[in-house]
């Protein structure tokens, strides 16, 4: 079935914390014409860092024959996504890839025709980042996808505040939407919460695309991006 004809179905599929993602919808429409117009037939896929799996199984509704690998370091997480799943025999593995192990137990498996990965990789450090992009080549299946959904950072300081606006509102809003009575302030506070932002370690998109583009990766591109949240990847050949 092509894209057009499952759009309507699929978008009805966005839920829970990425709700207030600005522009969530888009990107996952991105995310099926990509897939449509260089694999369009995935027989297998890896979601990288997958949490509770929202994007495999929204991959596994585009292709509900396909072989998908769930990957995550929190056993919790995988746990989460397990559940979800809908009867596909999916495998889930609790893994960290930001130690070059990984590759070892996922290379036994399969190669894969997608991998994809969620607001995951900006957790590790840039030389590992580098790695796990060359591991993911490796994965990569002749003609397979990549696409990296994430957190990069931003150039000057008042374009991260501009996002941190934009974000923050848009949590204002959903959580008055869902019921909640929390202040902008206490908003505010949970956003910038120092715990959470130690975790993160971003590059500018930029960066990361010339990355790829030097192992070798063909088509990279920032396929959309609005402010700090970006889309991109590339493809093996081609
Ligand atoms: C913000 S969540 C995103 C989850 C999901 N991909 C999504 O798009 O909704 C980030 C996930 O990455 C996982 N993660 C962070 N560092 C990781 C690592 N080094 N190896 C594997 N998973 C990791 C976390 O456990 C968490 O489930």
């Amino acid at each position: 079935m092509k894209y057009w004809d499952r759009k309507e179905k699929l978008f009805k599929y966005i839920n829970g914390v990425r709700q207030f993602f600005p522009l969530a919808n888009e990107q996952l429409e991105i995310i099926a014409r990509l897939i449509d117009k260089f694999n369009p037939n995935i027989n297998s896929f890896l979601d990288l860092g997958c949490g509770d799996g929202f994007l495999g199984h929204f991959i596994h509704k585009l292709y509900p024959a396909s072989q998908g690998v769930f990957v995550d370091i929190s056993e919790e997480m995988i746990k989460k996504a397990q559940i979800k799943d809908m009867g596909h025999n999916s495998e889930y593995i609790v893994q960290d890839f930001g130690k070059h192990e990984w590759f070892k137990s996922i290379s036994k498996l399969k190669k894969f025709d997608l991998i994809i990965s969620g607001y995951s990789i900006h957790h590790i450090e840039n030389n590992e980042k580098q790695r796990l992009y060359k591991d993911i080549f490796e994965l990569l299946n002749p003609n397979g996808l990549f696409l990296n959904l994430e957190h990069v950072s931003s150039p000057t300081r008042i374009l991260e505040e501009t996002f941190n606006e934009l974000f923050l509102d848009n949590m204002y809003d959903y959580q008055k939407y869902i019921g909640e009575e929390k202040t902008k302030e206490e908003i505010k506070e949970i956003y910038h919460d120092p715990k959470h932002k130690a975790l993160n370690k971003l590059e500018l998109v930029e960066e990361q695309c010339k990355w790829l583009k030097k192992i070798g990766f063909s088509n990279v591109d920032c396929y959309m991006k609005i402010f700090e949240l970006a889309l991109f990847g590339g493809t093996k050949t081609r």
